[in-house]
């Protein structure tokens, strides 16, 4: 494990779901994180959380398709070890046919643009610290398509081919970049968001997998990638539920 002490770890998205158990795991693993979303009154409530539970957190509230309101944000640290690049998801599930633009747009805008903003504001702060970590979630999206999922798949290909690119191009500074590529996470928002409130479609989404994974278990996973030895670069991790095979093999009990 890398000595976390008194060094930063800023979580992006971290007012829900997959960021908020991370913004926990890496707190207990002794970073101070730095927890940014559009929600502050969620982030500041976690923060009071994690402070009382003894680690250290603080919240900002930051919507990361803002570059300019990234870039005051990042003014604020001289040096940041981990950067997890979390906030993003997926807007409807329509077939290229008939899928809105717009619903295209703001998924590239999320999912991409976001991280490209605060990947690049924070970058000098992440080589400075020495022993840098840029986290990237894509998902299993990023890695095979599926019906009703281009927009989703095209914006998390995106954030792959960021993470990869962005791999090649600083190998020999001292910041490692890793992806992690989740599949079926059972999340309070995730499914919900996508399809705009309607909590029957969303419900479906899950329905009878035994034991979708939580964002507990993705947090766990991003934790243990970014607390190898700085020399150890976890590329990619793919992680899904048991029941999934693929994007379209769900074993269902229905
Ligand atoms: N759940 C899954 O099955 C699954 C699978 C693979 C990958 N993922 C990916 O994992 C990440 C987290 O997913 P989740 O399941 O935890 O979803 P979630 O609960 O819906 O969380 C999404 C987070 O992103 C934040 N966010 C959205 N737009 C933002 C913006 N413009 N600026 C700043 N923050 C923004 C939201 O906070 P605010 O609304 O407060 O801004 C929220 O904290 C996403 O990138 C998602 O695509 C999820």
């Amino acid at each position: 494990m890398t000595a976390a002490g008194n060094r930063i770890a800023v979580v992006t998205g971290a007012s829900s779901g997959i960021g908020a158990a991370t913004a926990r795991q890496l707190a207990a693993a002794g970073y101070r994180v730095v927890l940014t979303a559009r929600r502050k009154d969620r982030i500041e409530a976690l923060a009071a959380e994690i402070n009382e539970a003894g680690h250290q957190a603080t919240a900002y509230a930051l919507d990361v398709t803002d570059r300019e309101a990234v870039q005051t944000f990042a003014t604020a640290f001289r040096t940041i070890a981990v950067l997890v690049n979390n906030a993003g998801g997926a807007l409807g599930a329509d077939p290229v046919a008939t899928g809105d633009p717009d619903d295209w747009r703001q998924m590239y805008e999320t999912n991409v643009i976001g991280t490209l903003h605060i990947t690049q504001a924070l970058l000098p702060a992440l080589t400075a610290s020495g022993d840098g970590t840029v986290v990237v979630l894509s998902s299993t999206a990023a890695h095979a398509t599926y019906e009703g999922g281009a927009g989703y798949v095209a914006a998390k290909n995106g954030a792959r081919v960021l993470a990869e690119t962005l791999r090649l191009e600083i190998v020999g500074t001292p910041v490692r970049v890793i992806e992690v590529a989740p599949g079926m996470v059972k999340t309070e928002e995730f499914a919900t968001t996508r399809f705009r409130g309607d909590t029957e479609k969303a419900a479906k989404v899950y329905a009878g997998v035994a034991e979708p994974l939580t964002a507990d278990d993705v947090a766990d996973t991003i934790a243990w990638a970014v607390t190898r030895p700085p020399h150890v670069n976890i590329d990619l991790l793919v992680v899904r539920p048991r029941a999934q095979a693929s994007n379209t093999k769900v074993h269902r009990e229905l």
